[in-house]
């Protein structure tokens, strides 16, 4: 009986602690960020280096899956087809700003 319930709440522990980018390596998510020049446009739509873009009190990304539906947006328009991978990358290194759990 103990055993279960030490089981039960080493699983309710580990989902509060899950990371939304599984897969997903925050150093990468940086060097795709720069290789694909992300921020070019933001930049120019805010200012600054346009990671406030990230930040803006009426942002649009309120999960993970609003955000892979954003990446597939912008990286669109620079033609460039993402993959499952860098997205996760992305994610990840994108977290610091958004801190999804
Ligand atoms: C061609 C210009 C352009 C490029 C390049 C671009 N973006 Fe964007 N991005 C935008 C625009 C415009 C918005 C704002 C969309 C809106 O307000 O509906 C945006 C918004 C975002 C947001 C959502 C911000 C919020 O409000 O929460 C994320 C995340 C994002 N971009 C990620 C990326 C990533 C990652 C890349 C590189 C792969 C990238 N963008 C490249 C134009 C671009």
């Amino acid at each position: 009986m103990k055993l279960i319930a030490a089981l039960i709440m080493l699983c309710a522990a580990a989902t509060a602690t899950a990371n939304p980018f599984p897969g997903g390596d925050s150093q990468t998510g940086k060097t795709l960020f720069d290789k694909y020049k992300c921020n070019s446009c933001h930049s120019a739509m805010l200012g600054g280096d346009g990671s406030g873009i990230f930040t803006r009190a009426d942002r649009k990304v309120h999960n993970p899956a609003e955000m892979f539906t954003q990446f597939k947006m912008c990286s669109a328009n620079i033609g460039v087809n993402l993959t499952a991978q860098e997205e996760q990358h992305l994610g990840a290194y994108l977290n610091q700003y958004y801190k999804f759990k």
